[in-house]
C-alpha cells in the first residue's frame, strides 16, 4: 500500500523570501531591509519574491493554536505534557524569533524528523534542530492537496549547545496524506509529508519497515533507508542502537545525516537500545507519551507495546514488565506487537538470550495469547524462531523476530538452540505489512535480495 501524495508545494506564508548562498542558508524575513541587514544576505541576495500570505507579526506572541479555516475536525496541539523526562527543561516557545533575526542569526531547521505518537491515525511529534539562539518553533500541517491550513507551537530544550524543538499534532484526520514543514520566521525546512494511520477497526493495510542497530555503519544505513523509502512504507519501526554512544551529539548528527531527507516523510516508532544509554538526546530527539520511552502505538491493525528495556532513569526491569502486562491487558488490536531492544529468544552469539528480559518479559508476552509476534535488536543479524511460548515450540507460538543488521559490525556465531528457525548474518531491512487477516515479514539485504519471509494468519 502506497497511500502517501506529494503533488507540488504549497505557498509560503512569508512576505519577502530573501536567499543566499553564501552561508548556506535561507533567509526568510518580512522584509527585504531587514533580509540586507542579514549576515550572508547582505551581498549575496540572488532572489527576492512576494508571495501571498499570511499576516503573522514576528515578535508578538501567536495565539496557542491557530487554525484558520479549520473545521471542527481540525488538527490542535495536544494538551498533554510531552511526555519526556526533559519536560521540566523545556521552554515555551512563542515570541522570540524576532530577537535571534535582529541579531542576525537566519537559523534553517536541521534534522527534522517525525515520532508516532499514541494513536498514529490522529497524532504526530515533528522534531527538529536549530541554533541555541532560536527559542521559538512550531509546525506548519495541512492536507496533501492543500496548503498548510493549521499551525502547531512546539516547545525547545537546550542540547549540546544546540536547541530541539518538538511540536506534538493531536486531532489530526486518519487515513489521510499530509504535508508539514517546520521552523520560525528565522527559516523553515523542506515541506515534508506523512500519512496517518487508519480508523482503529477500519480493515486497511499499514506498512513498517523494521530495522535496527545501525551504530557507526552510517553508509549501510544510508543505502537501507534509501531502500526504505522507495518501498513506499508507512511507518518505521526501529528496534535500537541508532548510535555507538548515545552521550555523542556528533554521532547523532552522521546518523540523521544519513538519513537524509528521507526522514522528512517516514514518521519512526523507536525503541531505545543499550548504546542510546538513556541520554538526554535520546529523550529530547524521541520523545514519547510515557516520559521514560515505553510507547503504546496504535496504527491501524498493530498495536505495538514497545518498552524501553534499559533499567536506568527511573525504570526497572519490573516495572517494564508491569507496564507491558498492564498494556497488553487492554490492547484490542488484530496484532499486538510488543517490541524491545534486547531479545529473550534468539540463538545468535555473542548475546544470544537477555537474561533479563528472559526473566522478566518473556512471561508477560507468553501469558498474552494475542501476541504471535515480537520484534527486537541488538544481535547484529536477521533471526526468526519457531512458534514459541513457554519455553516449547508450539503451535499458535510467538514469532521472535531479531532485526539488528542495520550497519554495526555483524555477528557470525550461534548457540544452537532448537527454537531458532533461521539465522542470516547479513545486513538488512524488514518489511512487515499487516491488515486485520494476515501480518507478512520479508527481510531485504543490501542488494534488494529476500533473506526470509513469512506470514501469520488468524
Ligand atoms: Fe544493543
Amino acid at each position: 500500500m502506497w497511500r502517501r501524495s506529494l503533488g507540488s508545494d504549497p505557498p509560503l506564508p512569508a512576505a519577502v523570501v530573501a536567499r543566499s548562498e553564501a552561508f548556506g542558508y535561507s533567509c526568510e524575513v518580512s522584509g527585504l531591509i531587514v533580509a540586507l541587514l542579514l549576515p550572508g544576505c547582505t551581498a549575496e541576495v540572488a532572489e527576492v519574491v512576494s508571495v501571498e500570505g499570511d499576516s503573522a507579526v514576528p515578535g508578538l506572541a501567536e495565539p496557542s493554536v491557530l487554525i484558520p479555516d479549520a473545521g471542527e475536525n481540525g488538527p490542535y496541539a495536544c494538551a498533554a505534557p510531552l511526555g519526556t523526562p526533559l519536560d521540566g527543561g523545556f521552554t515555551q516557545a512563542v515570541a522570540a524569533d524576532l530577537d535571534t533575526l535582529l541579531l542576525g542569526q537566519p537559523d534553517v531547521p536541521l534534522r527534522t524528523h517525525m515520532v508516532l505518537g499514541a494513536d498514529a491515525a490522529h497524532e504526530m511529534f515533528f522534531v527538529w534542530q536549530t541554533r541555541a539562539e532560536t527559542l521559538g518553533g512550531r509546525a506548519q500541517l495541512g492536507f496533501a492537496e492543500d496548503g498548510l491550513s493549521w499551525t502547531i507551537p512546539g516547545v525547545s530544550y537546550p542540547v549540546g549547545g544546540y536547541r530541539i524543538h518538538v511540536a506534538r499534532a493531536c486531532g489530526l484526520t486518519a487515513d489521510r496524506s499530509w504535508r508539514y514543514r517546520v521552523g520560525s520566521d528565522n527559516g523553515w525546512s523542506e515541506v515534508g509529508s506523512f500519512t496517518t494511520a487508519p480508523e482503529a477497526g477500519v480493515d486497511l493495510p499499514v506498512r513498517f519497515a523494521v530495522l535496527g542497530d545501525t551504530r557507526n555503519g552510517a553508509a549501510t544505513f544510508a543505502s537501507l533507508f534509501a531502500d526504505i523509502e522507495a518501498a513506499g512504507v508507512d511507518y518505521v519501526a526501529f528496534t535500537g542502537d541508532a548510535v555507538a554512544n548515545g552521550t555523542n551529539w556528533a554521532e547523532w548528527e552522521q546518523w540523521f545525516d544519513a538519513g537524509g531527507s528521507s526522514f522528512l516523510h517516514v514518521p519512526f516508532l523507536f525503541a531505545p537500545g543499550n548504546h542510546e544509554a538513556n541520554d538526554v538526546y535520546y529523550f529530547a530527539l524521541f520523545p514519547s507519551h510515557t516520559g521514560v520511552g515505553h510507547q503504546a502505538v496504535d496504527a491501524g491493525p498493530i498495536h505495538w507495546a514497545v518498552v524501553n528495556d534499559n533499567a536506568t532513569a527511573g525504570v526497572t526491569v519490573p516495572s517494564e514488565a508491569a507496564w507491558l502486562a498492564a498494556d497488553l491487558a487492554q490492547a484490542t488490536a488484530p496484532w499486538v506487537v510488543p517490541a524491545w531492544h534486547k531479545p529473550a529468544v534468539a540463538a545468535c552469539s555473542p548475546h544470544g538470550e537477555d537474561v533479563n528480559n528472559r526473566t522478566y518479559l518473556l512471561p508477560v508476552v507468553d501469558a498474552a495469547p494475542s501476541v504471535r509476534l515480537v520484534v527486537n535488536g541488538h544481535n547484529h543479524n536477521y533471526e526468526r524462531s519457531l512458534p514459541y511460548r513457554g519455553g516449547e515450540v508450539v503451535d499458535g507460538g510467538i514469532v521472535h523476530l531479531t532485526s539488528g543488521g542495520g550497519g554495526a559490525p555483524l555477528y557470525t556465531g550461534s548457540y544452537g538452540y532448537d527454537y531458532s528457525a533461521l539465522q542470516v548474518k547479513t545486513q538488512h531491512w524488514v518489511l512487515l505489512e499487516a491488515d486485520a487477516r494476515s501480518l507478512t515479514a520479508t527481510a531485504y539485504d543490501l542488494a534488494g535480495n529476500t533473506v526470509d519471509s513469512f506470514t501469520l494468519t488468524r
